[in-house]
């Protein structure tokens, strides 16, 4: 990735008018194109690391992230940058960026939550979670209500090997909830496929309630994780791919698993008005994917949910995503479009029976 120097006098001012945004290492200049769809004024003015760009633009905070959630896939993550300070790869770093951060409190609400989210790109003296705990244990000495799960209020830090980046926003403005939007899972017992933290990191990113004993359909279901994740939430689900599902999933007779392709599913089984949900993660070349979606669109009851994944060639991705956006907004409206932290060569796509 090639790194804009922004010279030291960036480094040196408080700004307000730049930010760190986090996309996929491999998908920086996706992101970058996000924000400038946004604000066509937007300039890069370096990368700290694949991924993690420091952006300046003159759009306050609330309308980037609003753009980016509601026509951006890339952007992972936001924060406004108002302090960069300079770090030594030392153990002293944790004490100057807690002084640092306290000397921001004017910027924080002290009648909401916080939490402190830091990611320290590359190895070091320390971790992120050395400078969350101290940085948190200060700011709740002074009286501030640390909630690290449902935090009001972020201070985000990001460390590179010489400088630290600082910013504070309402957590519902930094497009994630995680820091850098890195959303992890623990495996499960009986986890199936890996694809599962697509599904749950579909689900919570974009809001998605389900409610148990409704009906999902899953195509391209083999081996069978988001079947399992489904099941877990308490659906009943019809489980359509050729290959066979994981043999742990045969004893559950909420499941019905059908044998087919989706295209003969359409055509042979299908009923109208059926199904609650609605997801695909078929191996399967954008455009026909969409297509599908629309033929499967009225099997979903009214304001029946969707999410599906689009497989991307590697060349222009944008392109690939609008193209088949414009094919599914004749079905259904689009809650939203995301190159999600598990998601590899796809981004996943939340709609609504429309
Ligand atoms: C990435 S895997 C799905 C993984 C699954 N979501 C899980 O969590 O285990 C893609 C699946 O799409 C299926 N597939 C490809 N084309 C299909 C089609 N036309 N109809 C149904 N399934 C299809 C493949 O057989 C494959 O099992």
């Amino acid at each position: 990735m090639q790194a804009q120097r922004g010279g030291d006098a960036f480094a040196k001012r408080e700004r307000t008018d730049a930010y760190v945004v986090t996309s996929a290492p491999e998908s920086w200049e996706l992101a970058f194109e996000d924000i400038r769809d946004a604000d066509p004024e937007a300039r890069l003015v370096k990368g700290l690391s694949p991924g993690v760009l420091v952006v300046q633009s003159e759009l306050a905070l609330p309308e980037l992230t609003k753009h980016v959630r509601m026509h951006g896939t890339f952007v992972r993550h936001i924060f406004p940058l108002i302090q960069v300070l300079s770090l030594h790869e030392a153990q002293s770093d944790v004490a100057v960026l807690v002084d640092r951060c306290l000397s921001l409190t004017a910027k924080l609400d002290s009648l909401k939550s916080l939490s402190v989210q830091t990611r320290v790109l590359g190895g070091r003296a320390y971790r992120g979670y050395d400078v969350n705990i101290a940085v948190s244990a200060a700011l709740a000495e002074s009286g501030f209500h640390v909630d690290v799960k449902h935090p009001e209020q972020v201070i985000s830090i990001v460390c590179t090997d010489t400088e630290g980046y600082i910013g504070v926003s309402a957590a519902k403005h930094n497009l994630s909830d995680w820091a850098g939007g890195i959303r992890r899972f623990a495996r499960e017992d009986g986890q199936i496929s890996r694809a599962e933290f697509k599904l749950l990191e579909a689900l919570e990113v974009f809001s998605l309630q389900i409610s148990a004993g409704g009906m999902a359909l899953d195509f391209g279901a083999a081996p069978g994780g988001w079947t399992r994740v489904l099941r877990s939430k308490g659906l009943r689900v019809v489980a359509v791919d050729p290959a066979p599902l994981d043999s742990r999933l045969k004893s559950d007779s909420n499941i019905m698993y059908v044998p087919a392709t989706a295209q003969e599913y359409l055509s042979k089984f299908a009923q109208p008005n059926s199904f609650d949900l609605l997801v695909n993660d078929m191996r399967m070349d954008p455009i026909s994917s969409a297509n599908l979606m629309c033929h499967a669109a009225p099997l979903l009851k009214a304001n029946g949910a969707a999410v599906m994944t689009l497989k991307l060639k590697s060349k222009s991705q944008r392109k690939q995503v609008r193209h088949a956006l414009e094919v599914l907004v004749s079905r259904y409206a689009v809650l939203g479009t995301r190159k999600l932290f598990h998601n590899r060569s796809e981004v996943t796509v939340a709609l609504q029976q429309g």
